[in-house]
């Protein structure tokens, strides 16, 4: 074999090896539950208990290390989110202080700031984190279990958050935790959750997997507050399309009728 021949079919044997190489890629990201969510589907909305209940987890567990900078703190009151009252969301906001640069010292926040940023500096803030983290791939990286299923963000969350196995080990000085749910199965976050880590005031379960829920559900929020109104006004349009692909249906066989009619009558011609 020349080298330019030797070139030839060891580059038609990479490209034939690519395809399977991203399929092998979307396989070895881990494994991802997918529950059910009050939010999915062409109607669904969140749930505000849920969400409240998803803060608490957040404030009393994640906040420790996770921020949520992006997300100011006043939607905390909005009607299709967590629907927290205004005065509670000014109490929550207060116990969160701020370096303010013109008064040169920390105040307490106003619902007009944002949450803060992320307390230990390799812990992601998750303002969008529901959104940048895909939990449905394939087949072979074709993304038609996202078009059914949606992307699965908050189900990664979920999964991550119920995904540990108990294993640990030590490299470079850091400890790694395995989990399924985590591509290439081994985080740095230590297991957050074990249940019964909070008192729910609304007497919902507190099993692992129900709190886990919750606080993906809080955290899909922070990522898209206005899923409702979106969802809405693509329902609007269907319903928009659906009725003009009618009128032009009918506008259409009025305009032809009298053609076909003639047609109709001259068979011969
Ligand atoms: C003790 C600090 C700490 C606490 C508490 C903590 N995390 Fe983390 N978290 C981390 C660190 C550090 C990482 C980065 C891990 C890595 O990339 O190996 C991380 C990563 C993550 C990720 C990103 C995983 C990815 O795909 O990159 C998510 C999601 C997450 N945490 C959610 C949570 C939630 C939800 C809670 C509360 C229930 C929580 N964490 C509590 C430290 C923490």
């Amino acid at each position: 074999m020349t080298t330019t021949m030797r070139k030839l079919v060891l580059s038609a044997a990479l490209a034939l090896a690519l395809p399977t190489g991203t399929a092998l890629a979307a396989g070895g990201a881990g494994h991802v539950e997918d529950f059910s969510f009050s939010f999915e589907g062409p109607f669904g909305s969140y749930d505000t208990m849920q969400l409240q209940r998803g803060l608490q987890v957040y404030t009393e567990i994640c906040a420790a290390c996770h921020g949520l900078k992006q997300v100011p703190l006043r939607t905390l009151s909005d009607e299709a989110g967590p629907a927290i009252p205004e005065n509670q969301v000014r109490a929550y906001a207060a116990q969160l202080e701020i370096f303010d640069p013109e008064l040169d010292d920390f105040r307490p926040r106003v619902p007009t700031d944002h949450f803060p940023e992320s307390q230990l500096p390799n812990a992601p803030d998750l303002s969008l984190m529901a959104k940048a983290r895909a939990g449905f791939h394939g087949p072979y990286g074709l993304g038609l279990n996202q078009l059914f299923r949606g992307i699965g963000g908050p189900e990664y969350i979920a999964s991550l958050l119920i995904g540990y196995t108990g294993e640990e080990k030590e490299e470079a000085g850091t400890v790694l935790y395995e989990n399924t749910a985590f591509p290439g199965g081994w985080i740095s976050m230590a297991p957050p959750l074990y249940g019964d880590d909070v008192v729910y005031a609304d007497g919902h379960s507190t099993e692992l997997e129900h709190i886990a829920q919750d606080v993906s559900a809080f955290l899909m929020w922070a990522a898209e507050p206005k899923l409702a109104a979106r969802k809405a006004a693509g329902f609007q349009g269907v319903l928009f399309l659906s009725v003009l692909a009618v009128l032009l249906y009918l506008t259409n066989k009025r305009i032809w009728a009298p053609v076909k009619r003639r047609a109709k009558q001259t068979p011969a011609e």
